[in-house]
């Protein structure tokens, strides 16, 4: 058997000692199938899965072993859109006081509070002073702790638009990094942004919340500066993500082919169908509107963002349970950073209230975040070629989501990160 291993090793091009784990628990939800497998046994080598069976069923010798007891095993879960250097305790003007060094720090302690949330992959869709290209790059090392990063540095928009810096004067001036205007500008933006370690181009397509001056309805960038900006990402291999909660915004981004649309408050039947058939994914952070009437305006909100909050909670919920209904692809994305780290899964709750079945709730953050991603073979499911991430919780989350509010042990890549039993 050593030596099968060893070959194993050889033809997968790693070295004959490559270190090889293996994890056991009570019993994995299988999320692809929605079903329970009793006593599994997951075989790793160099963080990767390589074979997923009961255990018993293959003798591994020579291994490390990780026995999460009678605990409950799914896949590490995915965000499809966080902001790990942003607070949420320090909102509107306050934040200004803080200089860039300050965020990046903040982004190191809240990697650290996802991953031990059970996340272990997060797609970072805006973040200053390209902060989370350090961050991914100090996870990968070893050098702190954090979950996979995919990121985007800063989002990209309009001069005065919801990705710009407008809490100021303008006779302030201000580094605004992510700000084009124009085809050709855009274009540009992207090519810098892919330059500097940008993963994923994130862009506002209409206004927003959280943003001073801001119309959440009024759309951002005309067509022919969306169709711009998704060209010309897709030329070089990265996707699009699009902020957008207004309707036309929402269309025009879908037509300009990008990835995902996230917010997507006020979609209508015609912007669904236009989701189905682009293939497009909702990304719908439907829980934020407790946390942020609830403390928003102790954190510093603005009473102006508060106003436009009250106009888009209900609705996006129901947009969520409308656009479920009619059949479009969802991927779990919380918008962490503007409610607490690490409370990222407090939305499978809300998930499930307003239409989703559990096991529904799971995919849209594990193997449907990862096909959102185009992350399929890395991320999203204990199977074969896959990264060992996997997290443990007490129960079933497939009866109770909030289970996954507690997550007992959270391994990445083979290793044990969090073991709280
Ligand atoms: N970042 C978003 C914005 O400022 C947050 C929206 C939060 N509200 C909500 N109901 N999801 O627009």
């Amino acid at each position: 058997m050593k030596m099968m291993i060893a070959l194993a090793a050889l033809l997968a091009g790693t070295a004959a000692s490559a270190e090889t784990v293996v994890i056991t628990a009570a019993r994995m939800l299988d999320v692809a199938t929605g079903t329970m497998m009793e006593k599994p046994m997951i075989v790793a080598q160099d963080g990767r899965i390589t074979s997923v069976g009961r255990q018993g069923s293959m003798p591994v010798t020579d291994a490390r072993r990780i026995d999460l007891g009678d605990l409950t095993i799914l896949p590490g879960l995915i965000d499809m859109h966080v902001h790990l250097t942003s607070d949420p305790t320090l909102s509107g003007m306050q934040s200004l006081r803080y200089p860039g060094s300050f965020w990046t720090v903040i982004g190191v302690a809240m990697a650290r509070r996802t991953l031990d949330a059970g996340f272990t992959t997060v797609r970072n869709v805006g973040a200053g002073d390209y902060a989370d290209i350090g961050l991914k790059m100090a996870i990968e090392r070893g050098t702190i702790a954090g979950p996979r990063i995919v990121p985007a540095t800063y989002a990209i928009g309009a001069t005065g638009g919801h990705c710009d810096s407008n809490e100021l004067p303008a006779e302030y001036i201000l580094d605004r990094p992510g700000i084009a205007d124009g085809p050709d500008a855009v274009r540009q933006k992207v090519r810098e942004l892919h330059r500097r370690g940008a993963e994923v181009i994130k862009y506002c397509a209409t206004g927003g919340v959280f943003s001073i001056g801001t119309s959440v309805g009024a759309q951002q960038y005309t067509q022919a500066e969306m169709n711009a900006l998704v060209d010309e990402a897709h030329m070089l291999g990265l996707k699009v993500a699009a902020h957008a909660h207004g309707t036309s915004g929402i269309k025009a981004a879908i037509r300009a082919g990008v990835d995902t649309v996230e917010h997507v408050s006020f979609a209508d039947a015609e912007a669904f169908d236009l989701a189905k058939k682009a293939g497009t994914w909702f990304s719908m952070d439907i829980y934020n509107d407790d946390y942020i009437l609830a403390e928003g305006a102790k954190n510093g909100v603005p009473e102006e963002s508060l106003a436009k909050e009250r106009e888009v909670g209900l609705k996006q919920r129901q947009t969520f349970q409308a656009a479920w209904k009619a059949g479009v692809k969802m991927a779990f994305g919380s918008d962490a950073g503007v409610y607490p780290h690490g409370d990222n899964a407090r939305q499978f709750a809300k998930m499930v209230e307003w239409g989703m079945t559990p096991i529904d709730a799971i995919r849209a953050a594990t193997m449907k975040a990862a096909e959102a991603l185009g992350r399929e073979a890395d991320v999203g499911q204990i199977a074969p070629g896959r990264y060992a991430d996997i997290i443990a919780v007490a129960g079933d989350p497939t009866k109770d989501v909030a289970t996954l509010r507690d997550v007992k042990a959270v391994v990445k890549g083979g290793v044990v990160v969090k073991d709280a039993r």
